[in-house]
């Protein structure tokens, strides 16, 4: 049977304190994911705990649970999370890939085909989660991820070196202002969708990411606008635009597209996501 180390009991049992004190809401699983990624201790006995620490290590570990009582997100503060196959290096110049993106990655696979030279263009690309994960997935395919800011794109190209995506590469641009018309055959992206007046009701830990990664205007649809207007100029005939949303602007996105479908849209589908709720717009233009 596992011998428990009383001190390493007395230490987690002050930790989770300290956290719950601070109102952070999963205390437990957040001290198992620092003992696992900072100490190398297996996660199973992270939880019975039947690890040893030093005093030193001790220290540092109480310094990290002080940074999370901060509400730090805990990605941040282990300096990477994982996304889609991968694991992606974030820091706060970047928004922390949320598992709901996945299905953007999904969604972007299924409209490419396994083979063939396609170019698709990632926009809002932050950490490089998205165009990297399409890239390694689609090594025939040359994928462009683009940002406004220039340090987010320093992180994309430090993930993209480190996971040998070499069919991917990152340019600073104002949404797809830098493209060729009629050139592109899929266009990804996540834009900030998140409406200026929701900000105060927003968690703690949003605070932590940058402002221009969440907020998109006074409705929280200033980004999609301009990918509307903007992506059918760039697309080839019948290519695709595959963009995520807030869990609430299903209703807001169809007043957008609907207008248009008889015209330059082909076909448009909305994509839930595994809780259900409306999260990924696919427009095929004609
Ligand atoms: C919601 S984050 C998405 C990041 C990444 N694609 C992901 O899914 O984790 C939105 C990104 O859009 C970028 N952004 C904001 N305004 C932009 C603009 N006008 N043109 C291009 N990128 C912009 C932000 O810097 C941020 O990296």
């Amino acid at each position: 049977m596992a011998m428990m180390d009383k001190s390493s009991l007395i230490n987690i049992q002050l930790a989770v304190e300290r956290l719950q004190n601070a109102d952070i809401l999963s205390p437990q699983p957040d001290i198992t994911t620092i003992l696992s990624h900072s100490f190398h201790i297996p996660r199973h006995r992270a939880i019975t705990g039947d690890f040893v620490l030093s005093e030193e290590e001790w220290a540092r570990f109480h310094e990290t649970i002080g940074e999370r009582a901060t509400h730090a997100p805990l990605q941040y503060i282990l300096g990477k999370c994982d996304f889609w196959k991968y694991e992606f290096n974030v820091t706060p110049d970047v928004l922390i890939p949320r598992p709901e993106t996945e299905h953007l990655v999904e969604t972007a696979l299924n409209l490419l085909p396994s083979r063939g030279k396609k170019l698709i263009i990632d926009c809002c690309t932050g950490s490089g989660c998205v165009a990297i994960s399409i890239a390694l997935e689609r090594p025939e395919n040359r994928v462009i991820g683009c940002d406004i800011s220039t340090s987010a794109l320093n992180i994309a190209k430090i993930n993209k070196n480190r996971l040998s995506a070499d069919n991917c590469s990152f340019l600073a641009t104002d949404m797809l202002t830098s493209f060729a018309p009629s050139s592109v055959d899929l266009i990804t992206a996540n834009p900030p969708y998140v409406a200026e007046e929701e900000a105060p009701a927003l968690q703690p830990e949003l605070g932590f990411e940058p402002r221009k990664a969440l907020f998109s205007g006074n409705d929280g649809l200033t980004h999609i606008r301009s990918l509307l207007k903007q992506a059918p100029v760039l697309l080839k005939k019948k290519g695709y635009l595959a963009f995520e949303f807030g869990y609430n602007q299903g209703e807001a996105i169809r007043e957008l597209v609907e207008p248009e479908i008889s015209g330059k849209i082909h076909r448009f589908e909305i994509i839930r996501d595994l809780a259900n709720h409306e999260r990924i717009g696919v427009i095929q233009y004609a």
